[in-house]
């Protein structure tokens, strides 16, 4: 039996698998199974009413978890899954509220990692709909782009028969940008790869910038955060760990953590390098942001999160 296969078993018997996706690891839970996805919250020490998404093989499954799908939303859809691109949706029968934490609306997504995909088609095989996932790390600290990493975070709390699968080092390296597809117009709640220009080409739509009220953890000040204090673009002093693009010069008696040559790999390597402040040790990292529009604003937004500066 390979793997995936294994794993979707697992699910299927109620156990838990974190599983790879190009965006970070996912700590997945059949999206049915209300016990298998209150021991999600349990393992993540996330509070329950925080909402997770559902992980669908293909953007056919949609229609199973939402009872409403305007244009603009298949439109996206059809443009940019699989891949690094959270729709939120009217709900269906099917979305209880133990998987979208009591709220009106469900959040999809289909992951574009071949692992993960391969884990969704033989879940599908098996009769699942969804697989519920958070990203694989502990409330509030930084998502995992590494098996290693998920171990390290979870490996305490996982139970026997519960799964790591190791798809290699997540390619985007940030979350997935989520769209709420509920207004007239896409909005976005939490920035990512799929940037606003992106958005506003595939659905001809200018996005709705208006204030949301929806329940979004990953937009609560003081997440993704390491140990050691984040600084945001302050002189380094000896001791520091210190992240900047590769044009940047390491100060004396600083210890380089990453010098991304540019955004994307800034996004790649970002939550690695804090988490290898950690692993050294270090009680504080300075970094200078990177300027610019497109995924740069995603990775202020987890930056700014990360220091709790508002
Ligand atoms: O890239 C990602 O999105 C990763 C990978 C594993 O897919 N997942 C991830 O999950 O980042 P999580 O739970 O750490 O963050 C998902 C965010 C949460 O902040 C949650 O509040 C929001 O999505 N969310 C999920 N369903 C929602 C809904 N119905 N309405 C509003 N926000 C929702
Ligand atoms: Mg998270």
């Amino acid at each position: 039996m390979n793997n995936t296969l294994a794993a979707a078993n697992a699910l299927k018997a109620g156990k838990l698998v974190a599983f790879p996706t190009e965006t970070v690891y996912g700590l997945g839970a059949d999206a049915q199974n209300e016990s298998a996805v209150a021991r999600i919250y349990e393992t993540k020490g996330r509070p329950a009413d925080h909402p997770l998404i559902v992980h669908i093989a293909s953007k056919e499954q949609v229609k199973d978890w939402a009872s409403k799908v305007p244009d603009y939303a298949s439109a996206l859809a059809t443009a940019y899954w699989p891949g690094p691109m959270t729709l939120i949706l009217e709900r269906s029968e099917l979305a209880k509220d133990f998987v979208t934490g009591n709220q009106d609306s469900v959040g999809l997504r289909v992951p574009n990692h071949p692992v993960a995909l391969e884990l969704l088609n033989e879940f599908v095989k098996l009769g699942g709909k969804g697989i519920a996932a958070p990203s694989a790390n502990r409330f509030g600290k930084v998502s995992p782009t590494t098996a290693k990493a998920v171990s390290e975070e979870l490996g305490n709390f996982l139970e026997p028969g519960d799964l790591i699968l190791d798809g290699g080092f997540s390619e985007v390296g940030i979350e997935s940008t989520i769209i709420d597809c509920r207004g007239a117009n896409p909005k976005i709640l939490r920035p990512g790869s799929i940037t606003v220009e992106m958005i506003e080409k595939a659905t001809k739509l200018i996005l709705d910038e208006s204030e949301s009220n929806l329940r979004v953890s990953g937009a609560l000040e003081n997440h993704y955060a390491p140990k050691a204090r984040v600084v945001l673009d302050q002189p380094a002093t000896v001791g520091d760990g210190f992240i900047a693009m590769s044009n940047v010069e390491t100060p004396q008696g600083v210890i380089r953590l990453a010098s991304p040559a540019n955004l994307d790999e800034y996004a790649r390597v970002l939550y690695q390098s804090l988490r290898e402040a950690d692993e050294q040790s270090l009680k504080r990292v300075v970094v200078w942001q990177p300027t610019g529009n497109g995924i740069a604003i995603a990775i202020r937004d987890r930056l700014r999160r990360a220091s709790n500066e508002s």
